[in-house]
C-alpha cells in the first residue's frame, strides 16, 4: 500500500464508461436462440478499468466519469465498491452497454462496443477542469475511445492542461486522438502494435521496425513510449534506453482489460518514483495476471506479486 501522505495525486479520465455484459455460450449460431451457461455484468470502459486496477494495487486515485440515465445509475452502484474515489458528471441519454460473447467450444471471443451518450463541450470542459484540479502535480491518466461527436483534439487539450499545471499525462488512445495527443507531448503513451502501425500508416514487420518508430515518437517529445506487443510483452523507450520486457507464458483465459491493467501497473510504479525497468515490469505483470482471468475480470494482486519476478527485462542497444 502506498503511504497516502506521500503519494502524488492520480486522476483518471473516463468520458465514455460502460456496463459490460459477458455471455458464455457453447457456440453462436445464426437465427437461433442460444442459452448462456453463464452471464455477468461488470463496470467497463478503459478509464474505469484503470481506476479499478489502481484500487487493487492500493493506489489512491480519483476517476472522473461521465454517466447517463438508468444504466449510468447501475454503473455508479457497481463502481461504489470498485473505485477508490469517483467524481461523476451526469449527462443526458444512457451510458453505453458493451457486449462480450465467449464461445466455449471454439474459445473465440466476440466484442461489441455500444454508443455512449452525447457529452457537450461545456460538459466535458467542466469535467476536464475537475480532473486537472485533482491531478495537480501528479499523474493524469487519459484513456479510452470517445464519442464521435467530441473533437479529435480533446485528449491533446487534456494533456496540455495537465502538464501546464505541473502534472504528467499518461495517454492510452488511438487514431486521431492519439495523433493529436502526441503533439501535446505527454509524459507516456501506450499504443499496442496495431495502434502504432495505424499511427505511422504502414505495417511494422519486426521488433526493429517497432523500435525505430517508438524512438521517433520519443524524439518528438513523448518522454516514455511503451508499445505493448500482446503475448510478446512490451517495449519501453525512454530518453536514455530501450527496454524490452517479456510476458511470462501463462494460460490465457481472456485478454479483455490487459491494456488497462498494464497502464495501471505502470502508473502505480510511477507514483512511487520507481525506475523505468520497474515501471515496465509492473505493467507486464499486471496485464499478464489479467489475461489469466475470465471475461472482464481484472488481475488479482497476489498473482501480480508472483508474476513480477518472472518478467524478464533486457536493454536493447540504441
Ligand atoms: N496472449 C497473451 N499472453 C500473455 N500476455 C499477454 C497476452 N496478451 C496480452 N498480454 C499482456 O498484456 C499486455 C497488453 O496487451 P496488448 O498488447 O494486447 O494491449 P492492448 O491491445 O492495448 O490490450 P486491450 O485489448 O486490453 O486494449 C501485453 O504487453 C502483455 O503483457
Ligand atoms: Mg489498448
Amino acid at each position: 500500500m502506498v503511504d497516502a501522505s506521500k503519494q502524488r495525486p492520480v486522476a483518471v479520465l473516463s468520458l465514455n464508461p460502460a456496463v459490460d455484459i459477458t455471455y458464455e455460450i457453447p457456440r453462436l449460431i445464426a437465427d437461433q436462440k442460444v442459452h448462456a451457461s453463464n452471464s455477468r455484468y461488470d463496470p467497463g470502459g478503459n478509464g474505469v478499468n484503470v481506476g479499478r486496477a489502481l484500487k487493487r494495487l492500493g493506489v489512491q486515485a480519483c476517476t472522473f466519469c461521465a454517466v447517463a440515465g438508468e444504466i449510468g445509475r447501475f454503473l455508479r452502484h457497481q463502481l461504489d465498491t470498485q473505485l477508490d474515489q469517483a467524481c461523476y458528471l451526469e449527462v443526458e441519454g444512457e451510458t453505453r452497454i458493451n457486449g462480450t460473447i465467449i464461445e466455449s467450444l471454439t474459445e473465440a471471443q466476440f466484442e461489441v462496443s455500444g454508443v455512449g451518450p452525447a457529452v457537450s463541450t461545456l460538459q466535458w470542459t467542466h469535467l476536464l477542469e475537475q480532473f486537472v484540479t485533482h491531478c495537480g502535480e501528479g499523474l493524469g491518466v487519459i484513456t479510452g475511445s470517445l464519442q464521435r461527436s467530441l473533437p479529435d483534439n480533446l485528449y491533446a487539450d487534456a494533456v496540455r492542461r495537465v502538464q501546464s499545471a505541473g502534472g504528467r499525462a499518461i495517454v492510452d488512445c488511438h487514431d486521431e486522438q492519439l495523433r493529436h495527443a502526441i503533439e501535446a507531448r505527454p509524459f507516456l503513451i501506450k499504443p499496442n502494435r496495431f495502434e502504432l502501425e495505424t499511427l505511422v500508416g504502414h505495417p511494422l514487420k519486426d521488433l526493429n521496425a517497432i523500435v525505430r518508430e517508438a524512438r521517433r515518437l520519443q524524439e518528438q517529445g513523448v518522454s516514455r513510449v511503451c508499445v505493448s506487443l500482446g503475448a510478446d510483452g512490451a517495449l519501453l523507450v525512454t530518453p536514455s534506453e530501450i527496454l524490452k520486457g517479456e510476458a511470462p507464458a501463462v494460460p490465457v483465459v481472456s485478454t479483455v482489460g490487459a491494456g488497462d491493467s498494464m497502464v495501471a501497473g505502470m502508473v502505480a510504479m510511477l507514483v512511487r518514483g520507481a525506475s523505468d525497468e520497474e515501471v515496465l515490469r509492473e505493467g507486464i505483470a499486471c496485464s499478464v495476471a489479467t489475461v489469466m482471468q475470465p471475461g472482464t475480470e481484472l488481475f488479482e494482486r497476489r498473482m501480480v506479486e508472483r508474476l513480477r519476478g518472472e518478467v524478464g527485462v533486457t536493454r536493447l542497444l540504441l
